[in-house]
């Protein structure tokens, strides 16, 4: 309402006060924070901003083109997209540990931002997507680190960069309403948390493309059906994994040896704790045929009844 548009007339202005006629980069991931941070910043400064989205090959199916149609094709923005799965999935050969893979995306995710930046001359301005939460949780870091939290929001300040910030003072709530009242579609402002490291903390052991393309069409029909079935505003957060487990199956009357998926569903207030959530029966069995049939790799589907504590959200 009135108080969102205030914000964001006041916003504006000091964006454009503070950045007059000088160029922003703003690394931009499609998720809530960073969207609507960059939909604000273009607002106010036009093509000054230039957004980089990296598709580091952990990506969910469609996510790139979504991010593509929605800030290229319907907001006009001057969008970078970098492909470099084939890089990263490099880096991560072989590396089964999650604090590896989690270390080795965050760095490789900023050598790659450093290397457009570079590319581009007289940046002199970096947008961030920092929410209030991020503030506080920052003051408290290192205390109680179960899992290192590698984002775009983590990307170190480069001394030569003068910082943007303009959602600092929101809470994720009041961030989707700017979000809303900047035109931003649903789809994007009301999207379910997805970590930094995407799909490689849910491709458990190696990592590899085959592996990948699995859990991206078993996580892509899951989605689908929660959305369907209307549930994907009363779950918090749902995904599919692939636990790099093999098992016997048979179809028309011939053993197969394929991958099972596990299926994750939750319900949190603040991911501190969570609670697995009953999806109904009925539809799990559509999911999980939809899944065995669609995905050829696939012969068995498990879900996940395990709340946090003693589990995590995600499996790795
Ligand atoms: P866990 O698995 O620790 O997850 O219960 C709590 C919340 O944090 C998300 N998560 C991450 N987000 N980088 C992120 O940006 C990460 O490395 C990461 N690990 C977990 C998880 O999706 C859940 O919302």
């Amino acid at each position: 309402g009135r108080i969102m548009q205030d914000f964001i007339d006041r916003s504006i202005e000091e964006i454009r006060n503070k950045v007059g006629n000088k160029q922003a980069l703003c690394a931009l991931s499609g998720g809530v924070d960073s969207s609507v941070a960059a939909v604000l910043v273009h607002r106010a400064i036009g093509n000054n901003l230039t957004c980089v989205f990296v598709d580091h090959g952990l990506l969910r199916k469609y996510e790139k083109e979504q991010v593509e149609r929605v800030f290229r094709d319907e907001f006009n923005m001057n969008l970078i997209v970098v492909d470099a799965a084939e890089r990263f999935l490099g880096k991560l050969k072989g590396v089964i540990d999650p604090e590896h893979k989690r270390k080795i995306i965050g760095e490789e995710f900023i050598r790659v931002f450093e290397e457009e930046q570079k590319k581009l001359e007289g940046i002199e301005f970096l947008v961030q997507g920092t929410i209030y939460p991020d503030v506080i949780e920052s003051v408290k870091d290192g205390k109680l680190a179960v899992k290192s939290h590698h984002n775009v929001g983590g990307l170190p300040a480069d001394v030569n960069f003068e910082l943007i910030e303009p959602l600092r003072e929101l809470y994720k709530d009041q961030v989707r309403e700017v979000g809303k009242a900047l035109g931003i579609s649903e789809d994007i402002v009301g999207r379910q948390p997805f970590p930094g490291p995407g799909l490689g903390v849910r491709c458990l052991g190696e990592i590899t493309k085959e592996k990948l393309d699995i859990l991206r069409d078993a996580d892509f029909i899951f989605r689908d059906e929660i959305k369907k079935a209307g549930l994907d505003k009363e779950i918090w957060q749902y995904f599919a994994v692939l636990p790099n487990i093999q098992s016997v199956g048979v179809i028309d009357g011939e053993r197969t040896y394929c991958h099972t998926i596990g299926l994750r569903a939750i319900t949190t207030k603040d991911a501190m704790t969570a609670k697995w959530y009953p999806i109904p029966l009925e539809l799990l069995d559509k999911i999980s045929t939809r899944i065995t049939d669609e995905v050829s790799q696939v012969n068995r589907v498990v879900y996940d009844i395990t709340n946090k504590p003693p589990a995590t959200i995600e499996w790795e």
